[in-house]
């Protein structure tokens, strides 16, 4: 399957990715959790990237289109993949449909995770995640890892994301709904979107998730 995730900042994306990724088996590309490994290995991209999400912004799209059709393009992804962040604007989605329509591939679903502002304020004032891989996510309350500060899935020491702070949240936010939000008119015009709540217990909206990603499954079988 190639499945599109979109949802405000919080929203549950990463978190849902990489469960829908296991349960899917097909890899989880998120163009976030790119630009980070980028900043920490201190690359020329990361060193770009990283003022534009600071400011929360996004990364001009000549260089995020470019990272993710390269991970696209790794073997890996063939057979399939869940995308998480990309894209993000209009011309971010144009420029997907024509990468796809090149190989002859479609999207199958595009999961609109919708969640309240204040909860989103509480998930992301809350979240904690991996030094050594930033897909691995954590909330001090609501799904803290067993030892405060370490990382359940490697050990690795959990912190605070920079572009998490009070300013940068407000303006991811409107970024997303001046930007992004544009896309899901866009992918409901191809009959690609699915929306569900986000709200509730993580494995509550995984059930959801897959139960709407199904329905296109059974869809296309009638
Ligand atoms: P990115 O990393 O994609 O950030 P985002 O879209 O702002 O989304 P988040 O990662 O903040 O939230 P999420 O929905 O993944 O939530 P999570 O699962 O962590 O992008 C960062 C920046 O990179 C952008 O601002 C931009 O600058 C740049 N960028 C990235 N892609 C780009 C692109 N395509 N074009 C241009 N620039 C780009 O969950 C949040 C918290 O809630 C966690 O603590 C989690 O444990 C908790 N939680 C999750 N689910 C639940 C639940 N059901 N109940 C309770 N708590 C929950
Ligand atoms: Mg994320």
């Amino acid at each position: 399957m190639r499945i599109v995730l979109v949802g405000p900042p919080g929203a549950g994306k990463g978190t849902q990715a990489v469960r829908l990724a296991k349960e899917l088996n097909i890899p989880h590309i998120s163009t976030g959790d790119l630009f980070r490994a980028n900043i920490s290995q201190q690359t020329e991209l990361g060193k770009l990237a990283k003022s534009y999400m600071d400011a929360g912004n996004l990364v001009p799209d000549e260089v995020t289109i470019a990272m993710a059709k390269d991970r696209m393009e790794q073997p890996d992804a063939h057979p399939g993949f869940l995308l998480d962040g990309f894209p993000r604007n209009v011309s971010q989605a144009e420029a997907l449909d024509e990468l796809l329509k090149n190989e002859g591939i479609k999207l199958d679903a595009v999961l609109d995770l919708e969640v309240s502002e204040d909860e989103v304020v509480k998930r992301i004032a809350g979240r904690r995640i991996c030094r050594n891989d930033s897909s691995h996510v954590f909330h001090v309350t609501y799904t803290p890892p067993k030892v405060e500060g370490v990382c359940d899935v490697c050990g690795g020491e959990l912190y605070q994301r920079d572009d998490d702070s009070e300013d940068t949240v407000r303006t991811r936010l409107e970024v997303y709904h001046t930007q992004t939000e544009p896309i899901i008119d866009y992918y409901k015009a191809q009959g690609l979107v699915r929306t569900i709540s986000s709200l509730g217990p993580v494995d509550e909206v995984t059930t959801r998730a897959l139960h709407a990603l199904k329905r296109d499954e059974d869809d296309e079988k009638k």
